[in-house]
C-alpha cells in the first residue's frame, strides 16, 4: 500500500486516523446473556481490519452499576464483569495491535459511580470529612436544610442535587450530580482527585492503550461558592461549572503523561456551541483532538457545512490539532433518520421534536452516503459510530417499559432518550437478534432490534454491492491508500449553489483527488478529464444527482 508523503509519523498516527466507536454493549454478545462484550468484540477484529479503521474507540467498560450504560464508574482500573475480565482486555490490546489497530479508552473524570469506594466513604465519613471533601457536598438551603444547595439542573433532567442520609440516620447534607444521582460530581479542587486521574491515565497507557476519551471534558471545574445559575451565562471562565479556565491546567498535566508515552493521544468531549472556545482546548500542552460536534449538529446543507468546514480548519490551523470529523455517536440520533426528516439539523436539547417529525429513510440513507463521501475526505480524523457503517436508522419506536437511558425516566418520557441510537448491531440472519448472539444464548438482545433491520446486516450488505458497507468499505481504503488523502488542506474549487467541491493535495504523487458533494436539486455536471474513484450512487451521463457524492482523480 502506497504511504502517503505528508502521511503522519507513527507518533501522530491519529491525525488523517479513521477511528470507530465501539459501544460495547450493543457490538457482539460472545456469551449469550444479550448485552455485547469483550470476547464479541475481539471475535470482530476481523470485521473491523476489513473495514480498515486505524483505530477502535471503546466506550466505558469498566466495573459499573450501568446507571448510565457504564458512564458511572465504580472502579477505573478494571473491566465490568458483564463485558469480561482485565485479561479479556489486555488480549483484545494485543490482537487488535496485531491487526494494526489503535484501541482508545473512554474515561469519565467529571463524576463516578456512587459505588465508588471513594463515594461511599464519603457517606459514611459524614459531613466535613476528607473523604467528603472529593465531591461536592454541601448543607441544604432553608430552616430544614430541605432544599437543594442552588438551582442547578442535572443535564439528565431533575434538580442536580440529591440528599443524603447521614450515619446516623438523619437526613442530612446534599451531593452535586450533573448528570444521574448515581453519578456524584468529583470536586477537582481536592489533590487526591488529580492525583487519582493522573494515575488512571498511567495505568491505562501502561497496559498499551494508544489514546483516551475524555468525557464531558468541559465541565470537571465548578465555582467553588456554587451560585445560582440565571441561565443567561455563556459557557467561559464566569459560568459556575461549564468550560471554565481552571479545567486547562488539568489538560496540561494529562497532556504531559500523554506526551512521556510515544504516541499516545487525548481526545476530548467538549460540547461547546462556540468554535473559538471549542478551540482552547486543542494544541501543544492541551488536547490533541476535540470532537466536532458542530459539524455533526450542522444540517444538510451546502452553506451550512461550508461555514462549518472553513471555520473547523481555520481554528485549527493555527493550533496544529488536526480537525475530526463526526456524523454520529451513541448519545444523538442515527445519522440517516436525521437526513430523511425535513428539519436535518440536530441538537440534544430538542430531541422529542426530532422524533416527532417524518423519516423518509431511503432520502436519509441517500445522504448519510453522500455525507460519508464528504466527511472522509475531509483533512483530519474520521470517526465512524457503529452500525453508521450500516445505515442503521435511529429506533424510534421501542416500547416505553424497555427504555434504558435515564434521560427518559428522569424527564419523565418529555425526552425520548438515546437508547434508539444504541440497539444491538445486526450482524447476520433474517430474525432477531441476527447473530448479535450466539445460537442458544439465554436472554434476548438488551434493546429489541427492528425485524426490518434483516436488510441491513453486515452479512447482507457484504453481498451487495451499493450497501452502505460496501461503501465505507471502499472509501476507507482509498482513503488509506491515495497519498492525496495525507496530512494536507483542501483547496475549495468554484461551484453552482448547493454543490461542495475541493481538491485534496496538488503535490501528492497519485494526483489531486477532488471530492464533490452535490447538495443542490439538480444534477451537477462532473469535470471531464477526470476518473471516478468511488460515488455514493450511480453516475451516470458524466452527471452528478443530488444528494450524491464523488471522488474524482484529476488528470
Ligand atoms: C457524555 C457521554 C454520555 C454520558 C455523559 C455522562 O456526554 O457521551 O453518554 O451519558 O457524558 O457521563
Amino acid at each position: 500500500m502506497p504511504s502517503a508523503p505528508s502521511s503522519p509519523s507513527p507518533d501522530t498516527w491519529w491525525r488523517a486516523a479513521a477511528i470507530y466507536q465501539l459501544y460495547v454493549r450493543s457490538f457482539a454478545d460472545g456469551d449469550g446473556n444479550g448485552i455485547g462484550d469483550l470476547p464479541g468484540a475481539r471475535a470482530h477484529l476481523p470485521y473491523l481490519a476489513e473495514l480498515g479503521i486505524d483505530a477502535i474507540w471503546f466506550n466505558p467498560w469498566y466495573p459499573s452499576p450501568m446507571a448510565d450504560a457504564g458512564y458511572d464508574i465504580a472502579d477505573y482500573r478494571s473491566i465490568d464483569p458483564v463485558f469480561g475480565t482485565l485479561a479479556d482486555a489486555d488480549g483484545l490490546i494485543l490482537e487488535a495491535h496485531a491487526l494494526g489497530i489503535k484501541i482508545i479508552v473512554d474515561v469519565v473524570p467529571n463524576h463516578a459511580s456512587d459505588r465508588h469506594p471513594w463515594f461511599t466513604a464519603a457517606l459514611a465519613a459524614g459531613p466535613g470529612s476528607a473523604e467528603r471533601a472529593r465531591f461536592w457536598f454541601r448543607p441544604g438551603r432553608g430552616d430544614d436544610g430541605s432544599l437543594p444547595p442552588n438551582n442547578w439542573q442535572s443535564i439528565f433532567g431533575g434538580p442536580a442535587w440529591t440528599r443524603v442520609v447521614e450515619p446516623d440516620g438523619s437526613l442530612g447534607e446534599w451531593y452535586l450530580h450533573l448528570f444521574a444521582p448515581e453519578q456524584p460530581d468529583f470536586n477537582w479542587s481536592s489533590p487526591d482527585v488529580r492525583r487519582e486521574f493522573e494515575d488512571v491515565l498511567r495505568f491505562w497507557f501502561s497496559r498499551g492503550v494508544d489514546g483516551i476519551r475524555i468525557d464531558s471534558a468541559a465541565l470537571l471545574c465548578k465555582d467553588p461558592t456554587l451560585p445560582d445559575v440565571s441561565g443567561s451565562e455563556l459557557p467561559g471562565p464566569a459560568h459556575p461549572f461549564m468550560d471554565r479556565d481552571e479545567v486547562h491546567s488539568i489538560y496540561q498535566s494529562w497532556r504531559a503523561i500523554a506526551d512521556s508515552y510515544a504516541g499516545r493521544m487525548l481526545i476530548g468531549e467538549v460540547w461547546l456551541p462556540d468554535a473559538a472556545r471549542l478551540a482552547r482546548y486543542v494544541g501543544p500542552g492541551e488536547l490533541h483532538t476535540v470532537f466536532n460536534f458542530p459539524y455533526l449538529n450542522c444540517p444538510w446543507d451546502a452553506a451550512s457545512l461550508r461555514q462549518v468546514i472553513d471555520q473547523t480548519l481555520a481554528l485549527n490551523a493555527p493550533l496544529g490539532g488536526p480537525a475530526t470529523w463526526v456524523l454520529s455517536n451513541h448519545d444523538v440520533d442515527r445519522v440517516v433518520s436525521r437526513y430523511g426528516r425535513p428539519d436535518t439539523s440536530f441538537s440534544l436539547d430538542r430531541r422529542a421534536y426530532f422524533h416527532s417529525l417524518p423519516v423518509d429513510l431511503a432520502l436519509g440513507t441517500q445522504r448519510a452516503k453522500a455525507a460519508a463521501l464528504l466527511t472522509m475526505a475531509l483533512p483530519g480524523s474520521v470517526y465512524i459510530y457503529q452500525g453508521e457503517e450500516l445505515g442503521l436508522g435511529e429506533v424510534q419506536d421501542i416500547p416505553d417499559e424497555l427504555r434504558q437511558d435515564p434521560i427518559w425516566a428522569r424527564t419523565h418520557g418529555a425526552d425520548p432518550g438515546r437508547d434508539g441510537s444504541r440497539v444491538p448491531l445486526p450482524w447476520a440472519g433474517t430474525e432477531p437478534p441476527f447473530g448479535f448472539s450466539p445460537a442458544g444464548a439465554s436472554a434476548e438482545p438488551w434493546l429489541p432490534q427492528p425485524k426490518e433491520w434483516r436488510d441491513l446486516t453486515v452479512a447482507t450488505e457484504s453481498a451487495h454491492p451499493g450497501s452502505m458497507l460496501r461503501l465505507y468499505r471502499d472509501a476507507l481504503r482509498i482513503r488509506r491508500s491515495q497519498p492525496a488523502f495525507g496530512d494536507s488542506p483542501l483547496t475549495w474549487q468554484s461551484s453552482a449553489s448547493g454543490v461542495l467541491a475541493f481538491d485534496r493535495d496538488e503535490c501528492a504523487p497519485g494526483g489531486i483527488v477532488r471530492c464533490i458533494a452535490n447538495l443542490s436539486a439538480g444534477p451537477v455536471e462532473l469535470p471531464q478529464d477526470a476518473d471516478v474513484l468511488l460515488a455514493s450512487g450511480p453516475v451516470d451521463d458524466g452527471l452528478l444527482p443530488p444528494d450524491t457524492s464523488v471522488w474524482l482523480r484529476i488528470a
